[in-house]
């Protein structure tokens, strides 16, 4: 039923902006990349015969009409900003993939009874201001002024940019829509893990989401010289970090879904003839299970105050953002076991390791993801990639699962 071919040269085409020497992508939302990327979706948008808007947090939102108007919507969405250097896969798939549901279902006059909305969800990744999932917070109302602070590396915070990209970041609650309007949210993924392709299955039904909570540790010393300064008498940070950072990651080790990435680090003041005075580095900690992730949290915590004490450097930790684990809905999960039975590809369970825009909906709606094979488990790389057939097929199970649950 779906273009298979218009899809995947959709996200060739949606690769261009932002493209790095590495082939690689850096699209940060606010951004004159991000500004051309959503142009271009929001003309396919209109071939696929939606009406299109941008909301005030800069989501953007294709709407098609079903035969009752007043139904709640079904949603379909991800997101158009990458990490930096990342692929062409993660989130641009999942609004290619919508824009196709709808684009088919509007070809071939499909009647369907409630309306159906696709997303192009704002600064998913969190990369440019170190907080994420800003669109999917506003559209479900959650997103606060005091987020709006969060800043980049350049100092400019997200109410900042937003005004540079022409948006009024006081008017960020109209981004919120009424529960009652929404029926349910879908959204297909690259899995940007192993599992699908060790088990050589094209996709995968998402039992729940794993929740990352990011965190800026400090750590404070005495500055002195390289050569002058005793071993004995040094309170240097680094190699307080490092010993920290060997037990973050020993520990995380000790459970089979806990992970631990310190992606972030600066030394001050950076010379190679100075003990550092203050190391700060950020740390990205995710299980599926809340208590599983908070007794790795408490272990390292405790531990990095024990060596804090013993080197005589001063600890300070700060929550960035801290996302709960988020279970899928177990109705939406079984209309997708049916699209996948349909499609003719076995209906296998996984979580999800990455973070998703749907973990935002944790109180707001029912949440589904399907999964489709990452080549090598490889993403946030530009080597990232799924085959054509893959990202067709995903697009196949995505049709049958919106149009079940907007005609039901
Ligand atoms: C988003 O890709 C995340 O899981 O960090
Ligand atoms: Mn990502
Ligand atoms: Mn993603």
């Amino acid at each position: 039923m779906i273009n298979q071919e218009r899809l995947w040269n959709r996200l060739e085409e949606l690769s261009e902006f932002g493209k790095q020497a590495s082939g690689g992508i850096t699209r940060f939302s606010f951004t004159e990349e991000e500004k051309k990327a959503k142009a271009l979706v929001a003309s396919y948008m209109e071939e696929a015969g939606m009406t299109v808007r941008e909301d005030a947090v800069g989501n953007l939102i294709g709407r098609k009409e079903g035969q009752r108007k007043d139904a709640p919507a079904v949603l379909i969405g991800s997101h158009i900003d990458t990490v930096p250097d990342g692929g062409r896969f993660d989130g641009a798939l999942g609004v290619i993939a919508g824009i196709e549901v709808a684009q088919t279902l509007h070809e071939q006059q499909i009647q369907h009874d409630h309306p159906i909305e696709v997303y192009a969800f704002t600064d998913e990744e969190g990369s440019r201001f170190g907080f994420g999932m800003v669109g999917s917070r506003g559209l479900a109302g959650i997103l606060t002024s005091e987020e709006l602070q969060h800043r980049d590396a350049n100092g400019v915070s997200i109410a900042e940019a937003m005004k540079e990209a022409g948006f009024d970041p006081e008017q960020y609650k109209d981004a919120a829509k009424e529960p009652a309007t929404v029926k349910g949210y879908v959204e297909l993924h690259i899995e940007q893990g192993r599992v699908l392709e060790q088990r050589g299955l094209a996709a995968g039904i998402v039992s729940g989401i794993a929740g990352p909570h990011w965190m800026k540790w400090t750590i404070a010393g005495e500055a002195g010289h390289a050569g002058a300064t005793p071993m004995a008498i040094r309170k240097d940070p680094l190699m307080a970090a490092a010993e920290m950072m060997q037990f973050i990651e020993a520990e995380a080790k000790k459970y089979p879904n806990a992970v631990t990435t310190i992606g972030q680090i600066s030394v001050k003041p950076g010379g190679v003839n100075v003990i550092p005075a203050e190391v700060e580095f950020t740390l990205d900690l995710r299980d599926i299970d809340e208590k599983t992730r908070d007794q790795v949290e408490a272990s390292i915590t405790a531990h990095a105050q024990e060596v804090s004490r013993k080197r005589a450097v001063e600890l300070r930790l700060e929550t960035m953002q801290r996302v709960e684990p988020v279970p899928c809905s177990e109705s939406i999960q079984n209309v997708i076991q049916k699209a996948f039975n349909k499609v003719d590809v076995e209906p296998f369970q996984l979580p999800s390791g990455a973070g998703h825009d749907g973990m935002q909906f944790k109180d707001y709606c029912p949440i589904g993801m399907i999964f489709i094979r990452s080549k090598d488990g490889i993403s946030h790389n530009p080597a990232e990639w799924s085959s054509i057939e893959d990202c067709g097929k995903g697009t196949e199970i995505l049709y049958e699962t919106v149009l079940a649950l907007a005609i039901e």
